[in-house]
């Protein structure tokens, strides 16, 4: 096997220094996969910065990556050396985390990916749409019906707030591919981006009405099903994602951050967790939707991937770039 070389983290705030990983054989159940692109997340960044939920150092951050195949593990079936493919890491061990030439990843969480559609492109769909999935499909949360290449429209209709962040243009995607309307939040520059992801309306979330607009329009509707809050910032994001969905009825908002415990009576809310969502239930995505729909365009590569370097030293520069904040990309390296 190859010599693998990663991008070491030794402690909170530290650089990136790259130097050489062990590397093993794929167990059963798992694929080993030679990256040629990655891409960071948010959590990567705070992780990297503050050392927050970091149990041991030097570490190796990242969940997305896209590359072929290497090798593959006793049970797998479906893939072969050299086919192109995205996984995600759930960043278990030092072994299956992104930030490295070679990544250990669950067969589950590996989808074949199109001729068409480069590594760059592919490597930011996995940890948006496992954090999405964990959202709207999980019994506890909102509970939709699973996405279908052949959609089935149902008139009811979803909230998402920040349909342009990473989570928040795949919660437009598979939302749609369940059936759902959706009505979302963007600024202007955005709104192509949104409506081609699905999104029915769209209004500019600085606005001084964009809570009026969106009460008025979701009145309108027939059905609305709940909310998924897709943005970490404002700190009260989530507390006006309740307000809106109390007036037009209550129901549940899915967020990607902890709820505040004041909550209109008629809203609940819960945090998802990607990784929770993705270690159980990935298949159902990753390998029963994504191939098909990533094939017949059903499933965009959105946002755009932000390329900011090649090789893992530019890690580090991806770790700046995310960190002073993205519009509709997602921060990616080729490697
Ligand atoms: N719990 C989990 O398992 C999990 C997993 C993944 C991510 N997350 C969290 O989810 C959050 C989103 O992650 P991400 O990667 O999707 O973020 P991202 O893509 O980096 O977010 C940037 C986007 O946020 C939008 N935005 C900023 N403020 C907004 C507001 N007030 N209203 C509406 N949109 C706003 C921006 O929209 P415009 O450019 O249009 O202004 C921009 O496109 C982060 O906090 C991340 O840590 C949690």
């Amino acid at each position: 096997m190859d010599i693998n070389n990663a991008a070491w983290v030794d402690g909170p705030g530290e650089n990136v220094r790259v130097g050489v990983h062990k590397l093993r054989q794929p167990g059963p159940g798992e694929v080993l996969i030679r990256n040629h692109a990655i891409a960071v997340n948010p959590f990567d960044c705070l992780q990297h910065l503050t050392g927050n939920f970091v149990d041991y150092w030097p570490f190796i951050f990242g969940y997305d990556l896209a590359g072929e195949v290497l090798l593959v593990g006793d049970g797998v079936s479906g893939f072969v050396s050299g086919q192109r493919v995205l996984g995600q890491a759930l960043k278990q061990s030092l072994e299956n985390t992104a930030f490295q030439e070679h990544t250990i990843v669950h067969a589950d969480l590996v989808c074949p990916i199109p001729e068409s559609m480069k590594y760059e492109e592919a490597c930011v769909i996995p940890l948006a749409l496992s954090t999405a999935a964990a959202g709207l499909y999980q019994e506890g949360y909102l509970a939709l019906p699973l996405p279908r290449v052949e959609v089935e429209r149902l008139d009811k209709t979803l909230l998402v707030w920040g349909g342009s962040s990473s989570v928040g243009s795949a919660v437009i995607q598979l939302a749609v591919a369940s059936g759902f309307d959706v009505v979302t939040t963007a600024s202007t520059r955005n709104f192509d981006h949104c409506r081609k992801l699905g999104a029915k309306v769209v209004f500019d979330y600085s606005s001084s009405s964009v809570i009026n607009d969106l009460i008025r329009t979701l009145k309108s509707e027939r059905k609305v099903i709940g909310a998924f809050s897709a943005v970490s910032l404002p700190s009260n994001i989530i507390s006006t994602v309740a307000q809106v969905l109390s007036e037009v009825g209550g129901g549940f908002v899915a967020t990607t951050k902890p709820p505040p415990e004041d909550l209109p009576i008629n809203v609940s809310a819960k945090m998802v967790f990607a990784a929770d969502y993705a270690g159980r239930e990935g298949k159902k995505l990753f390998q029963d939707f994504l191939p098909t729909a990533l094939r017949t365009g059903r499933y965009q590569a959105l946002p755009r991937p932000h390329v900011v370097g090649h090789g893992l030293r530019s890690v580090q520069v991806g770790v700046e770039v995310l960190s002073k904040g993205v519009s509709a990309e997602k921060v990616v390296i080729t490697i």
